[in-house]
């Protein structure tokens, strides 16, 4: 409560310096800010809050303790018009539905799956909880996305507002080795960019790949598909799949493929080829994992560029992972009755998932994805905002 007060008298400080610096006329709020609001409490009764980055120059996000999770992405159209571009929930109770596809969560311990939720690290096997058939997906039961994470800090400094997040995992949680303490800070820059840093710790050597599952619509959340959202993807290959998104272990040529995307191209123009296998769960469209051209180097490259056809919005992605999960909401069927009463239909919104390789423990061929005691695990992500 102190600290709330603290903050808001720092905003409030921050916001009448602006206004005496201002020339008149000008955007009276061009500081950047932080505010702490209480977002409720979890079925779990803690106490969850919300933090509210402004940037000043036109752009909101919203960001909660519980699942670490972007909740609202506010940014502004060819006309200046500011929309929502993130599919969600209205309130944390939508947030923790059984139904709540991951919007905008951050999942660990491991994002993606892996295969059979088995691994074998230095001699010994392990068995994670599996969740998705077969399969382990995007943590297990009770990944990061389901727990409160600690408010690490925030400040509106040098431009920036900024928050950070901090999860302890403990040894043997959804069968992983190791207690792994994860941090996720998020920030919003002065250029419009949404910036997100992971760090992670172990004190047993575990496989480690944390991302964020944002469901994107840049013409706004809960204005119909995304299918003619123009995208290019820097990526040449990808990692082909079976039927349950386990890869074969091959790095495949996206040429000639409905996979192509290395120049741009509207997202519906090939998704009919792929039909996916509904008998065993796959709906069909595009979730699949890209190799980032250049990627998973520790510096960050360009992974994708996305247009929204109507608003004029552009979104473009930079990471430092080696790959990125392209994924067209296939699973969305109308069941899920997100803000605003939106209903989001199949193709309501897109993710492009940061990541390691899907199943990478058990494939020996793509970069490593375990983390060992002393080392620390690093993963930055920026998302970065303009108009065409
Ligand atoms: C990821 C997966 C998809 C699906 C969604 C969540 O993107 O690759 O198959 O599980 O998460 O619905």
């Amino acid at each position: 409560m102190r600290r709330g007060v603290v903050l808001m008298a720092v905003v409030g400080a921050v916001c009448l310096s602006a206004m005496a610096d201002e020339p008149k006329g000008k955007d009276k709020m061009a500081e950047p800010a932080v505010q702490k609001m209480k977002f409720g409490k979890s079925a779990d009764g803690k106490a969850v809050e919300l933090y509210v980055l402004t940037n000043g120059k036109g752009m909101t996000a919203k960001v909660m303790t519980y699942g670490a999770t972007l909740t609202e992405l506010h940014v502004p159209d060819k006309a200046g018009k500011t929309a929502d571009v993130l599919l969600g929930y209205d309130d944390l109770k939508g947030f923790e539905s059984k139904g709540n596809p991951y919007f905008g969560c951050v999942v660990g311990r491991y994002a993606n799956r892996i295969a059979k939720g088995k691994f074998a690290l230095d001699g010994k096997d392990y068995k994670l909880a599996t969740n998705n058939g077969a399969n382990h997906l995007h943590g297990g039961l009770k990944g990061f996305d389901k727990v409160v994470w600690a408010h690490k800090g925030s400040k509106a400094a040098g431009g920036s507002a900024s928050v950070s997040f901090q999860y302890a995992s403990a040894d043997g949680e959804e069968g992983y080795p190791g207690k792994l303490t994860a941090t996720v800070t998020y920030v919003l820059t002065a250029k419009n960019e949404l910036k997100l840093d992971y760090e992670a710790t172990t004190d047993k050597a575990t496989p480690v790949n944390l991302t964020n599952h944002a469901y994107f619509n840049l013409d706004g959340q809960g204005t119909g598909d995304i299918l003619d959202h123009k995208l290019t993807i820097f990526a040449s290959k990808y990692t082909p799949a079976d039927a349950s998104f386990i890869p074969t272990g091959k790095l495949a040529p996206v040429k000639g493929t409905a996979f192509d995307f290395t120049k741009s191209k509207a997202i519906g123009v090939r998704i009919g080829e792929l039909k996916g296998e509904p008998e065993k769960g796959n709906p069909g469209g595009y979730d699949v994992n890209y190799v980032v051209n250049g990627g998973g180097k520790k510096k960050l490259v360009p992974a994708a560029r996305v247009e929204g056809p109507k608003s004029g919005r552009v979104m473009e992605m930079f990471t430092t992972e080696p790959g990125v999960q392209f994924y067209t909401g296939n699973f969305l069927d109308g069941t899920v009755k997100g803000k605003g009463g939106a209903v989001y239909n199949k193709h309501a919104g897109f993710c492009l998932e940061a990541q390691h390789f899907p199943d990478s423990p058990n494939q020996k061929s793509f970069p490593s994805a375990i983390l060992k005691p002393g080392e620390t695990y690093r993963q930055t992500t920026v998302y970065s905002f303009g108009v065409k």
